[in-house]
């Protein structure tokens, strides 16, 4: 592929940090676009992209996304293709905040949807989520079902993101790839997720909670295999006519949270202290991607497993010093 010119959101982020420096290894230019809000400790964020301080084609516009003056203030020059991955992450913090969720997540990403179309970025890959098929009982979960029926703010601001960009699509054949991440962890991971947050207090003999009998599941996906699908993604929409997708991005295999838990436990060498807590409101009972897909249209193919995946989040834990 030509040397691109990428607009990455959220590129200070666990995830857009991870997409940022591939892109540069390869060589496109990128700008990101991260506000360092304090969801968690913006130091963090800050250490994620530091290497690239001083790369001319690694720029950093530092600001709110929701906000008109943001986006007023990126490039004024040529973009290809825009990788939407900016937003409020959390699932249960979105209970308390339902109002903040919708502000940054969907009038976010509509704004966004619009400066592209004004600037004629016609290339739109944005990061949605497995919880926008809320408690479904039919697994695994394929992009055909309904997904109508959401149980946090978190899980209807993505479904809402994905609607709205269906529109731009229709109305202005926008090219756009909606990423349908499931658990994603390895180095960098937030630190408010359970496997980075077990490994640092099973490390430090913290008592973990274990919310419910540990029978809820989740389909992890290691970032390198997320990463190989957000890539083959932004090459999709470089078709030349209009088109739009949502695709799954997991790992087509179920973890439960007390395997999960011996999992880390083993490649620590530590056992946890377990306090158990009732069920979340907002969290679903089971996540488990329906690859056929994302592999059919993107190649995608994931390659870690769970197991090696942990081993390796756990060795860059105890190198970086943090999770
Ligand atoms: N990590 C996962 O397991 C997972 C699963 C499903 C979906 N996702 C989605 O993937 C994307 C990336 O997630 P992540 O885990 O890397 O989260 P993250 O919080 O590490 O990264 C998101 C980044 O967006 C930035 N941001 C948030 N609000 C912003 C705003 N208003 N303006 C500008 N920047 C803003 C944050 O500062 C942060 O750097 C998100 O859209 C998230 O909803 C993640």
């Amino acid at each position: 592929m030509p040397r691109q010119t990428i607009l990455l959101t959220g590129g200070a982020g666990f995830i857009g940090s991870h997409v940022g420096d591939r892109l540069r290894a390869r060589g496109d230019r990128v700008v990101v676009l991260d506000d360092f809000n304090d969801y968690y400790d913006p130091a963090i964020k800050r250490a994620n992209v530091a290497a690239h301080a001083g790369d001319p084609d690694y720029r950093i516009v530092e600001g709110d996304l929701s906000d008109p003056v943001t986006l007023a203030r990126l490039p004024d020059e040529p973009f290809d293709a825009v990788i939407h991955l900016a937003a409020r992450a959390g699932v249960r913090p979105s209970v308390a905040d339902p109002a903040l969720y919708a502000r940054v997540n969907v009038t976010g990403t509509v704004m966004l949807l619009e400066w592209a179309r004004t600037r004629g970025v016609r290339r739109f890959v944005m990061a949605s989520s497995s919880s926008v098929y809320g408690k479904s009982a039919v697994v695994p979960f394929s992009e055909d079902d309904r997904a109508d029926q959401p149980i946090s703010p978190y899980a209807a601001s993505k479904r809402a993101t994905e609607l709205h960009a269906a529109a731009f699509h229709h109305l202005y054949g926008t090219r756009v790839a909606c990423l349908r991440f499931f658990t994603v962890f390895g180095p960098r991971q937030r630190p408010d997720l359970a496997i980075a947050s077990f490994i640092r207090r099973i490390d430090r003999g913290e008592p973990i909670p274990v919310y419910g009998d540990g029978g809820t599941a989740r389909d992890y996906t290691y970032v390198d295999d997320t990463l190989q699908g957000v890539l083959a993604a932004l090459e999709w929409t470089a078709a030349p006519e209009p088109r739009f997708g949502c695709f799954n991005l997991g790992n087509c295999r179920t973890v439960t949270l007390s395997r999960m838990i011996e999992t880390i436990e083993e490649a620590l060498g530590r056992k946890a202290v377990r306090r158990v807590l009732p069920e979340q409101p907002g969290d679903v009972p089971i996540t488990w991607a329906d690859l056929t897909r994302a592999r059919a249209a993107l190649g995608y193919d994931p390659q870690v497993p769970f197991e090696e995946g942990i081993a390796r989040q756990v060795a860059w834990y105890r190198d970086a010093g943090r999770p």
